[in-house]
């Protein structure tokens, strides 16, 4: 588009005011960027990495306090490095620069790190033992070894059988403001990880930067986008390792790119506080034992209200309220489920985040408490940018109480977003988080339920997709900082704030805040969707990429906007996306301004109906996902999975990233492209049944499944039980007094998760945990084992009855006894191979299964 257009396409969209003020932002920002930068010193000039170099001296800390017995100290040549054993296969490493030893602001003892919440010395000691040779220092513990190189100082991780994990090529180093590493690539070894990345799966080969940023609108490749994590997992011959490099500077990552066989990360540092290298090392063999550890150090996902697993609709924006009304109507009218609705920016009086526009939402209460009399929850939208306008009220206050970003002189930093010029809280500051988590409170009093972030990048509108100048200054909870390093933790701050806020207005409920923007440890706040995407079929196919991505570095609960954020899906896409969405961890559909309706019902009855269909599917499995959202909050195993998350042996499927496991029991292959009625599955090995035609089919194999307009082709793993709820519109429709256990025959283990679904109580114990184990041999067995009795916890349905559904049977069961009793209503439906039973809560089933 030419320049013109774009002027004419912005003064649309955000009217002349904006669209001037963002025209000349790029200017603005060059000039307070060359007012403040000081010509580089010259050690900043420096084009040559300097290195650790000969190993001096070392020492192990002597026993002070805890943590000294896990700290191994070592003098080099041109820097100290300490080595710090968290854990049998966790170890902290650092590397401070002699020449930046002395600077001001050098690192504390314990270093300060926003993503980081399980502090050194909360770490229980670890044994470990110190072997010294002439020329090599080792660390053994009884699951990792690390070997020190003296000279020059290098470390490779071993397994305890010698084989070695990952090796420093040329190690640690660094150069001007910058820290950085190289270390060994093997040809034959995978790269997984790093958040929102739209590349392949497997980063081998991809150069890609640690700066989040608002791209507009997002295809595949396009890098950085709005959330990058500057954690990643190797996976090689079985055995997988993770490293997290602890930097919220801009940064970067190139894995072999530059020089094959060598991958290298770099961070700009030397701005304060984070002058030194830092990274952590974690050691599996399992992948799903680094991700384990991974959120014990940053955290684990906040255990979502269960509501928030429901469908969502939205578009910026459902206005004004009748437009709401209308929309809620529809979806009860025409049966199709929904959980919430979301009210995008134009709710707000010319985009003042805690305002109301009184003239298009007239009564604001009032509209919400009918859409909670619908069983709908509401949730609005709130963008760090607050207008700069001394007579509204959230600036005057910001202002008054001094909130908001300056630059080094102390002049306030102000930058056009959809108000136009704003002024951007400091959420680097507890004070400023304090001050706007109370904000929240109109809202909360209205009744709103969940609360979505925002641009909080943060994003600034202008022709270059801009944010904040270098030379912002921060709080940085106290340690201070420019726009460099606080940058990248900028959004995650904000979606704390609100996270924090919400804790304290309304401390009993789970709060739901959706942020854009993320950092390492943000899943301990907020959940997160992907952004502005395409109504394209290759958006389509990039989205499980960029779900199995986060969920690898430790965000399990986001996913897309379904349908496409730009442009216009047709039916096709819309089913297929639909279908998908059903697999995804979070399934709300939404659309840019202007575009056309994006609604179930605006393609046609048939994409209606099979939209209607699957949000309905995704409404019976709430049981199942809910539980797979519980493992994630417990181990960090993400919801949506790649194959080789849980069949790591397999090498096959180290490159697999267009299929996933969805929970412990469904493998989902979603169709990608237009017209495609059937495509090629990877099964791993064992057993698998087809969920549509309970036909059986045995891995490791590859094979084309069918996948007509009404199936997406999806496999559930032999020795599955799956709990299921009856179709509802909204979750508490009914009272569930029966539970559908889905049982797949083969052998396996399954669980159920149960709690209010709402508060806290599920953390003084108020969960039911039931354990299904199914036994395939000469007959079937099903037992079941529930942790806690059902009396003890509120809000909890108790299942009175249990409806057996025994899939991919040829023939009607011989026998079926339930507790030892036989049943003589056994239902078979031999056109779906299934046989169905109905009980009440039971121990054990036995099923004599007739010969084929
Ligand atoms: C950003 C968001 C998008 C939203 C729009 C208006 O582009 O990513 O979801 O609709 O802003 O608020």
């Amino acid at each position: 588009m030419s320049l013109l257009g774009k002027f004419i396409d912005g003064v649309k969209t955000l009217g002349l005011n904006v669209t001037l003020q963002s025209a000349l932002y790029p200017l603005r920002k060059r000039f307070y960027s060359a007012k403040f930068t000081s010509p580089a010193p010259a050690g900043n000039a420096a084009t040559t990495y300097t290195f650790a170099g000969r190993v001096l001296a070392h020492h192990q800390t002597p026993a002070a306090g805890d943590i000294g017995r896990q700290t191994l100290d070592l003098r080099c040549e041109n820097a100290q490095v300490q080595l710090v054993l968290l854990a049998a296969d966790l170890i902290r490493v650092r590397v401070r620069p002699n020449s930046r030893l002395e600077q001001p602001a050098h690192q504390p003892a314990e270093p300060f790190s926003y993503a980081v919440c399980t502090k050194a010395a909360d770490w229980p000691p670890t044994p470990f033992s110190l072997h010294e040779e002439q020329d090599a220092l080792t660390i053994r513990t009884e699951k990792l070894h690390c070997h020190i190189d003296k000279n020059p100082f290098a470390l490779t991780f071993l397994d305890p059988d010698g084989a070695v994990i990952c090796a420093d090529a040329a190690g640690a180093g660094w150069r001007g403001d910058n820290v950085a590493c190289w270390k060994r690539l093997p040809p034959d070894e995978r790269i997984y990880g790093l958040g929102q990345k739209t590349t392949p799966l497997d980063k081998r080969g991809v150069i890609t930067s640690m700066w989040n940023r608002d791209p507009q609108f997002y295809h595949p490749g396009d890098d950085p986008i709005y959330a990058n994590i500057p954690f990643y997992l190797g996976l090689r011959q079985g055995r997988g390792y993770g490293i997290f490099f602890d930097h919220s500077a801009r940064g970067r990552f190139d894995f072999g790119a530059t020089t094959p066989g060598v991958a290298h990360f770099e961070a700009d540092a030397g701005s304060t506080p984070d002058n030194e290298l830092r990274y952590y090392f974690f050691y599996g063999p399992q992948l799903v034992d680094v991700l384990d550890r991974y959120t014990e150090l940053t955290g684990r996902m906040i255990m979502p209200p269960l509501w928030a697993l429901g469908y969502h609709q939205n578009r910026w924006s459902y206005t004004p309220d009748s437009r709401v009304r209308e929309i809620a109507g529809e979806f009860r009218a025409r049966h199709i489920p929904c959980e919430a609705i979301h009210l995008d920016i134009d709710y707000m009086d010319g985009f003042r985040c805690f305002t109301w526009d009184h003239s298009r939402f007239p009564d604001p209460a009032k509209l919400i408490a009918d859409l909670h009399a619908q069983h709908y929850r509401v949730v609005t939208m709130i963008d760090p940018g607050i207008k700069v306008e001394r007579t509204y009220w959230v600036c005057q206050e910001g202002l008054e109480k001094e909130m908001f970003c300056r630059y080094p002189d102390g002049k306030l930093f102000r930058g056009p977003v959809w108000p136009g010029d704003s002024y951007f809280p400091d959420f680097t500051s507890p004070r400023v988080r304090a001050w706007w988590g109370q904000l929240y409170q109109g809202l909360v009093d209205l009744g709103v339920d969940g609360f979505w972030n925002d641009m909080n990048e943060p994003a600034i509108i202008s022709s270059n997709n801009d944010t904040l100048p270098d030379v912002v200054q921060h709080e940085y909870d106290g340690f201070g900082a420019d726009h460099r390093t606080a940058h990248n933790v900028y959004g995650m701050q904000m979606a704390r704030a609100t996270a924090e806020g919400l804790l304290k207005l309304r401390p009993d409920e789970r709060p739901l805040v959706i942020t854009r923007s993320l950092w390492a440890g943000s899943q301990r706040y907020n959940m997160h969707w992907l952004g502005d995407n395409y109504s394209d079929w290759p958006s389509l196919r990039n989205t499980m990429q960029l779900v199995m991505n986060l969920g690898l570095s430790g965000i399990a609960f986001t996913g897309p906007d379904t349908g496409g954020f730009v442009g216009t899906p047709d039916g096709e896409l819309m089913i297929r996306w639909n279908q998908m969405s059903v697999f995804t961890p979070f399934f709300r559909n939404h659309t840019v301004k202007n575009s056309a309706d994006q609604e179930p019902w605006a393609f046609g009855q048939a994409c209606e109906r099979l939209c209607r269909e699957f949000i309905t599917l995704r409404y019976r499995l709430l049981p199942y996902i809910y539980t797979a959202f519980w493992q994630s909050a417990q181990r960090g195993l993400p919801m949506a999975r790649p194959l080789f998350l849980q069949f790591q042996d397999d090498e096959r499927c180290y490159d697999i990233d267009d299929e996933y496991m969805f929970g412990d029991a469904f493998l989902v292959a979603p169709i990608y492209e237009q017209g495609a009625r059937s495509r090629r599955v990877y099964i791993p090995a064992g057993q698998w049944y087809d969920y549509w035609r309970n036909t059986i089919t045995a891995g490791p194999q590859i094979t084309r499944l069918d996948a007509p307009i009404h199936q997406i082709p999806l496999l559930v793993r032999a020795g599955s039980v799956v709990p299921a709820w009856p179709d509802m519109q909204y979750i508490g429709e009914k009272q569930i007094d029966t539970l559908t256990l889905h049982v797949y025959p083969g052998n396996g283990v399954s669980w159920l998760y149960q709690d209010d679904g709402r508060t806290w109580a599920f953390r003084d114990g108020a969960y039911r945990l039931t354990r299904f184990v199914c036994k395939l041999g000469a007959r079937l067995e099903i037992t079941r084992e529930v942790t806690q009795p059902v009396e003890q916890i509120a809000g909890l349905d108790d299942y009175a009855r249990i409806r057996i559904k025994l899939h991919g049977l040829a023939h009607p069961p011989a026998h079926v006894h339930v507790d030892d009793v036989q049943i003589q209503e056994c239902k078979f439906e031999a056109e779906n191979r299934t046989a169905i039973l109905e009980t009440g809560p039971f121990t054990e089933i036995t099923v004599e299964l007739a010969p084929e």
